[in-house]
């Protein structure tokens, strides 16, 4: 058994199936974002795990697995949330009790670098964390503020660049559909805005999906409609014409996702388009997803 304590529901990016998932937190220190009800769970109730913890929980995987743990994901929504000398200190344990680790990553809050100097953010790529995912969701500030993701295209460029600086790999998440009817135009020119301005090495959609309904979302964004799969595409197409990367791999894999795309921008940006405009001029053509092979 693997010696670290873990509070349901747990989250990972896909590209972690391989990982250890180690929870430096349990939930999310914003939980405000009104699509989202990740960590709504009472038992995920945001707190910073006790170090000890923590420390303990490395130094018995590193007993009974060290030389096999490859890949290491800090847990929960924001494990960059932690003071840096406190993640400074998680990183070192792994470097000394797991030594075959080659990857370090975690998701990130754009307000978690807020306060961290780009010195802080080189000491931590320099003591091992490789990768961040942050979910961006929109570049579009209106956008940002009527799902509460406290949030805006500066905050999450800023958060970017530094994190680029230090070399540290970024994969942002966009999520189609957030704008609703009302915004999906400005949410495309702006999400690929905030991409071309920031170059991520990895970029990923998922649609905005709500298993238990959107009345929260609903209730703080007044007029929100959902878009339909034609509108999804259409919006996509948007988004994807005005993306100007140099070297970004592209995925819009997620099972929320009815069309799959995959591929590097832009080397393969026509290529995408073309599928893409194929599922809106004729979806029965285009290879899609089946409903009930969606889910979040
Ligand atoms: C665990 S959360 C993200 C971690 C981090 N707190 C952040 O916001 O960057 C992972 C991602 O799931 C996606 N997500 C959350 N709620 C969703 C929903 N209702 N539909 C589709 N994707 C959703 C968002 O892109 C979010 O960034
Ligand atoms: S999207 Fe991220 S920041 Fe927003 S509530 Fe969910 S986990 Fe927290």
């Amino acid at each position: 058994m693997i010696p670290i304590r873990y509070v349901e529901p747990v989250f990972r990016p896909p590209s972690e199936a391989e990982s250890l998932i180690l929870p430096v937190t349990d939930g999310c220190s914003w939980n405000q974002c009104t699509f989202c009800e990740m960590y709504t769970a009472p038992q995920k109730k945001f707190k910073a795990r006790e170090a000890d913890e923590v420390l303990e929980s490395i130094r018995l995987t590193g007993e009974r697995y060290g030389d096999q743990v490859r890949r290491v994901f800090l847990a929960d929504g924001d494990a960059l949330v932690l003071p840096t000398r406190r993640l400074l200190a998680i990183l070192e344990a792994i470097r000394a009790h797991l030594p075959a680790v080659r990857r370090i990553s975690s998701y990130c809050l754009p307000r978690n670098l807020r306060k961290k100097s780009q010195q802080e953010i080189d000491e931590l790529a320099a003591a091992g964390l490789k990768m961040v995912y942050v979910g961006a969701e929109s570049g579009d500030d209106q956008v940002l503020a009527a799902v509460q993701k406290g949030e805006t295209f500066d905050s999450t460029c800023a958060a970017l660049d530094k994190l680029g600086n230090a070399g540290i790999t970024r994969s942002v998440m966009i999520l189609n559909g957030l704008g609703g009817k009302l915004l999906s135009a400005q949410h495309a020119d702006n999400s690929a805005r905030l991409a071309n301005a920031t170059q991520p090495e990895y970029l990923a959609t998922l649609v905005v999906s709500f298993p238990t309904g959107e009345g929260r979302l609903r209730a703080g964004f007044p007029g929100w409609e959902p878009l339909g799969q034609h509108e999804l595409f259409v919006e996509m197409e948007r988004f994807l014409s005005g993306l100007e990367l140099e070297r970004t791999v592209f995925r819009s894999d997620h099972a929320s996702n009815w069309l799959v795309l995959k591929g590097t921008l832009g080397a393969d940006k026509e290529r995408l388009l073309q599928q893409v405009r194929q599922a809106v001029a004729a979806p029965e053509a285009a290879r899609l997803r089946p409903a009930w092979a969606r889910g979040l």
